[in-house]
C-alpha cells in the first residue's frame, strides 16, 4: 500500500504541546514548531481503527494489559532486532522516563552516582538529580568527522564504588547515533568489570538508517542481558505519545523483583484500555507503514542536510543514523546561544530546542524535528534559507 506524506492533519486546534507552548518557550505563536520528540505526521491508522472498534464496547473499566500485546511486542522485537524476551520480562509503563526514575530509585541510594553520557536527552540527568542522586558525566566524544562516540576511557577512569547505574540512549538523541557492536561492547566490558547496572532507553530503536542497524544492549550477550533494564515502546515509532505506553524489558529475575518494589510502591498500574489496543496493533500491523515512513524520514532529513551544506561557513549538519532528530552545529554562525536562539525565533521563524539544554556540550548547537509532512518540510528549509540568506 501507498502512504502519503506530503500532508498531515492541523495540531493547532489541539492540545499538542508542540503548539500550545509556543508562546511560553519562545516568546511568540509566530513560530513553525519543531522541537518535542513527536511528528506532526498522522498516527497510522490502524492504531487509529483499533481504538474505534473498541470503543463500541461500552464499557471502560481498569483492564489488564492482554498478553497479546505483550506478545506482539516480543515478536516485532524478535523480528525486528532479534532479541527474544518473555512474557514475565515485560512490565507496562506508562512513559520511559518515569521508568527511569523508577530505576534510579530502585538500584543507587541518595547521594550516589549515575553516569549519564551527554549531550542528551535532558530528564537523563534530570531525573538523576531530582532523585537526589549525583550525574557521573561522562560526555560523547566529538570527532573531526561530525559524528559522536563514547569516551570509554573517561569512563573507566571516573567510575568508583559509589556508581551504580548507567543510563545508556541508544539510538541517541539528539547525535543521532546508532551505536555500533564494538562500541557498546566496550561500555559493556567496563559495566561488567565495574558492577553497574544499565539502563537502556531504545525507545527510539525504530527509527533507524539502513545500513545502519540497532542492536538492543542486553542482545550483546547473556552477561549483558542479565545487567540491562531495557525501555520500549511505540511512541516515537507510530507516532503514539500521546497513548503513553512503553514497557520495560528486565529479564534478570532478580534486578526485577527489586525494579518491581518501586514500582508497585508508586502504583504503575495497567495504563489505558485505549492504549493496550493501539499499542498491539501499532506492533501487528505496522511494519509496511514503519519502512514507508523511515524513507519519507530521510528524504526530509536530505533536504536539511542539503540546505546546510549551501552554508557550510554557517551550519554543519551531524550524520544521522537513527532519530527523526536533526543535531546541526552553528558554532560557525559566531553567536552566543541566547543570540542563536533569536536568530532561529526571530529571523528563521522556527521553535528549535537549544542544543545547550541537552548538556554543556550542545552550547553552539540546535535540534531541528524533522518529523514533519513533506509540504511543512519545504516550510521549513525556505524559512532557515531566506534567514541565512539575509545574514551572508
Ligand atoms: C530518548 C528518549 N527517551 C524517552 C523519551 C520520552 O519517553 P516517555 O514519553 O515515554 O517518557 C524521549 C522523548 O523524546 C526520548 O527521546
Amino acid at each position: 500500500m501507498a502512504y502519503d506524506f506530503t500532508t498531515s492533519t492541523c495540531r493547532e486546534d489541539t492540545n499538542a504541546e508542540k503548539y500550545t507552548l509556543r508562546e511560553e518557550l519562545f516568546g511568540t505563536e509566530d513560530v513553525l514548531p519543531v522541537w518535542v520528540a513527536d511528528m506532526d505526521i498522522d498516527t497510522p491508522n490502524f492504531v487509529l481503527e483499533s481504538v474505534k472498534k473498541r470503543l463500541e464496547h461500552s464499557v471502560m473499566g481498569y483492564e489488564e494489559v492482554p498478553q497479546s500485546a505483550f506478545q506482539a511486542q516480543i515478536d516485532w522485537m524478535q523480528k525486528e532486532h532479534g532479541i527474544r524476551f518473555s512474557l514475565e520480562d515485560m512490565l507496562y509503563s506508562h512513559s520511559v522516563v518515569a521508568s527511569m526514575g523508577v530505576a534510579i530509585e530502585a538500584f543507587s541510594e541518595v547521594g550516589q552516582k549515575i553516569i549519564v553520557q551527554t549531550p542528551v536527552y535532558p530528564p537523563f540527568f534530570h531525573s538523576v538529580s531530582h532523585a537526589k542522586r549525583k550525574v557521573l558525566k561522562n560526555s560523547l566524544k566529538l570527532l573531526k568527522s561530525g559524528k559522536y562516540t563514547f569516551d570509554g576511557d573517561d569512563l573507566r577512569a571516573k567510575i568508583d564504588d559509589d556508581t551504580k547505574l548507567l543510563l545508556l540512549c541508544s539510538p541517541h538523541n539528539p547525535v543521532g547515533r546508532v551505536w555500533k557492536k564494538e562500541e557498546l561492547e566496550e561500555i559493556l566490558a567496563i559495566c561488567l568489570e565495574k558492577n553497574i547496572i544499565v539502563f537502556a532507553d531504545e525507545i527510539h530503536s525504530d527509527l533507524v538508517y539502513a545500513p545502519h542497524v540497532h542492536i538492543p544492549f542486553a542482545s550483546l550477550s547473556e552477561e549483558a542481558r542479565n545487567i540491562t533494564l531495557t525501555a520500549i515502546g511505540v511512541g516515537k515509532t507510530f507516532n503514539m505519545a500521546g497513548f503513553a505506553m512503553s514497557t520495560m524489558a528486565i529479564p534478570n529475575k532478580t534486578l526485577r523483583v527489586k525494579f518491581k518494589e518501586v514500582y508497585e510502591r508508586i502504583h504503575f498500574a495497567q495504563g489505558s484500555t485505549l492504549s493496550h489496543v493501539a499499542f498491539e496493533s501499532a506492533y501487528i500491523n505496522g511494519k509496511e507503514w514503519l519502512e514507508a515512513l523511515k524513507v519519507h524520514l530521510y528524504t526530509n532529513f536530505h533536504m536539511l542536510e542539503k540546505l546546510c551544506l549551501d552554508f557550510p561557513s554557517m551550519l554543519k549538519i551531524t550524520p544521522i543514523e537513527g532519530t527523526y532528530l536533526a543535531w546541526i552545529d552553528c558554532r560557525g554562525m559566531d553567536l552566543r546561544d541566547k543570540e542563536l536562539r533569536v536568530f532561529f525565533i526571530q529571523e528563521a521563524k522556527l521553535g528549535l530546542n537549544a542544543g545547550l539544554s541537552f548538556g554543556r556540550e550542545g552550547s553552539g548547537f540546535m535540534r531541528l524535528n524533522f518529523a514533519v509532512s513533506s509540504t511543512r518540510m519545504l516550510q521549513i528549509v525556505q524559512r532557515l534559507e531566506s534567514a541565512l540568506k539575509k545574514r551572508i
